[in-house]
């Protein structure tokens, strides 16, 4: 694949600031976003130079590929303000490296590392009045590239739009999460897209969710398309469940499950630690089992979104697992923290996770 020879980003500033807007005290996920985007667009096998401009509509004709035949994927990515008031922005070149394997998966080109990443710092240098600084705060930053072939036809496309935008986050979840455990409806199923982050998982999501909604839960906790059987993920997030004392999640081997930035953290930190961590198939009944023993001891999603979302209870059937109160949990407390110290820049950054803008 061709590139863009030279990096050059011109920048097109807005005329009138939104950031009066953004109330630091209360932020919304996916509310508001910052004054600016970055946008890049592929033809002829090779990128044009990307541009930043101000954050705006796009114009696109109805008969967009994107738009009916879902050829279009994302990334969630977060910058944070350090102790001095720098933005900074964990793990990006992970994400960078998953966007590309999605971009495989649905026959999109790669985005060179030099526009994602390089487009990553100067818009969130230019926009880093719109990194918020209050624990738990962040601005979340959207990658995203959509096929964009004027053609209803149905093949892989040859004109694509890849853009950044991004949006000042609070809390995802404001309390721990009811979860049902789906044995009907499939998230991902082996040689699917589910290790991919691209649009249609997630709209595939949507209907299940919402009838799980219908019933009091929040989310759902996916398993298997086979048996029903396996535990996947839970909702947009990896899962983590503390049986006595070890941390189990399940393994990525068969595609179905997205190799989470926050998933690898949490088990590199865990195993520093030295808590005993297993990545490996789960069956839901060794959960069942557990609870009745009282050895579920902990249980809670990973994402970027989110970081780490407490489980409260756990529906199967006509089972209900309810866990142990969230004050007693002593590793996801734990990780709470220490996540949160080295993303604001308070801790060393001894895994090279931190990247300066
Ligand atoms: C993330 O944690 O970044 C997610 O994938 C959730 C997102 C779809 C809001």
């Amino acid at each position: 694949m061709n590139t863009a020879s030279t990096m050059d980003i011109s920048v097109s500033k807005t005329a009138q600031s939104r950031i009066s807007q953004l109330n630091p005290d209360n932020i919304q996920f996916g509310k508001l976003y910052a004054d600016h985007m970055l946008v890049a667009d592929y033809q002829d096998g090779m990128w044009g130079a990307p541009a930043i401009v101000p954050f705006g509509n796009l114009s696109l004709s109805p008969a967009t590929t994107f738009m009916h035949y879902g050829q279009a994927i994302f990334e969630g990515i977060k910058a944070y303000k350090d102790p001095q008031g720098n933005p900074i922005i964990f793990r990006p070149h992970d994400n960078w490296n998953r966007f590309n394997r999605s971009a495989e998966r649905m026959a999109m080109p790669a985005v060179p590392e030099e526009i994602f990443m390089e487009g990553l710092r100067r818009l969130v240098d230019l926009d880093r009045d719109w990194v918020p600084s209050g624990e738990g705060t962040s601005l979340y930053l959207r990658p995203f590239m959509l096929a964009t072939d004027e053609f209803i036809g149905v093949r892989p496309a040859t004109h694509f739009k890849f853009m950044i935008i991004t949006s000042p986050a609070g809390p995802y979840y404001s309390k721990p999460v009811s979860i049902y455990v789906q044995d009907k409806y499939v998230r991902a199923f082996p040689g699917g897209t589910g290790f991919a982050k691209n649009a249609g998982n997630y709209g595939a999501c949507m209907y299940p969710t919402q009838q799980v909604r219908e019933m009091g839960y929040d989310q759902i906790l996916w398993t298997d398309g086979i048996h029903h059987r396996f535990v996947q993920e839970i909702g947009t997030m990896n899962v983590f469940f503390k049986l006595g004392d070890t941390v189990v999640t399940p393994d990525l081997n068969g595609d179905t499950i997205l190799a989470g930035v926050t998933r690898d953290s949490i088990l590199t930190l865990l195993r520093e630690k030295g808590v005993k961590v297993e990545e490996r198939p789960l069956p839901i009944d060794e959960l069942e089992a557990a609870a009745k023993e009282g050895k579920l001891l902990e249980a809670f999603g990973a994402g970027t979104a989110a970081s780490i979302a407490p489980i409260a209870d756990l529906t199967f059937e006509d089972q209900h697992m309810k866990l142990p109160p969230i004050e007693t949990w002593e590793v996801a407390n734990w990780l709470i923290q220490e996540l949160a110290a080295i993303r604001y820049g308070r801790k060393e950054d001894r895994h090279g996770w931190i990247f300066r803008v």
